[in-house]
């Protein structure tokens, strides 16, 4: 993440950030919630613990991290309060998804969701396995699903509602995205996302 202008946020400008005083901590800690994708765990664990230690919530994606960096990825999980990870980068760690989703919950976050394409995504926390199921559409391309679910995730987030409402609204917008060619082509409006759950 670099600072670009006021309130411009440049995520991926370029492929990650290569040492700890690219990042800007006081942007950072103008932030509710700090979400991590694929970064290097050692430039970025000091500035992550000290927005944390600022009260500001992190999410983390360890998805791409764990196909780059394997368990040192962990580190940044477990500093998380919520950590997001699709089955097939999960499925790294072992065989038992279920398995290595709860131990992974045990270094320290609140909950883990993975989420496992058109068979939907299932929230893992101490008091049980929760699934959401994925909304049966066309599909065109899934190119972005994952990240288009977490979009709709951090959104829920934002407005306050609980973690089984904010996947379901995550999986209606990546479900909508399916639907279109590319990555970013597709991307739905809030509006159309709740107009696509009162149909569905
Ligand atoms: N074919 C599909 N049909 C409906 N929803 C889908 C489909 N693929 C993905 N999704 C939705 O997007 C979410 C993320 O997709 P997933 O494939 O796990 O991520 P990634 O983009 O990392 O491959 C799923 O949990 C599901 O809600
Ligand atoms: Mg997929």
């Amino acid at each position: 993440m670099m600072r670009w202008k006021e309130d411009d946020l440049l995520v991926g400008g370029k492929a990650l950030i290569e040492s700890p005083e690219e990042m800007d901590l006081s942007y950072l800690m103008k932030s509710r919630i700090l979400y991590v994708r694929e970064a290097y765990p050692s430039v970025v664990l000091d500035s992550i613990g000290l927005a944390r230690k600022g009260g500001i919530s992190l999410i983390s994606n360890l998805g791409v991290n764990l196909s780059l960096f394997g368990r040192e990825a962990l580190k940044i999980a477990a500093m998380s309060d919520l950590v997001l990870v699709g089955s097939r980068e999960l499925s790294l760690l072992g065989d038992d998804i279920v398995g290595e989703a709860i131990s992974i919950l045990k270094r320290g976050p609140k909950a883990i969701i993975v989420t496992m394409g058109s068979k939907g995504s299932m929230l893992v926390k101490e008091d049980g396995i929760k699934k959401v199921s994925a909304f049966k559409t066309k599909v065109i391309d899934t190119t972005g699903a994952g990240d288009v679910f977490t979009a709709g995730f951090i959104f829920g987030l934002l407005k306050g509602w609980d973690l089984l409402t904010c996947m379901r609204f995550g999986s209606a917008a990546a479900a909508i995205k399916v639907g279109s060619f590319g990555a970013r082509s597709g991307l739905p409006t809030e509006k159309e996302v709740m107009g696509f759950l009162s149909r569905h």
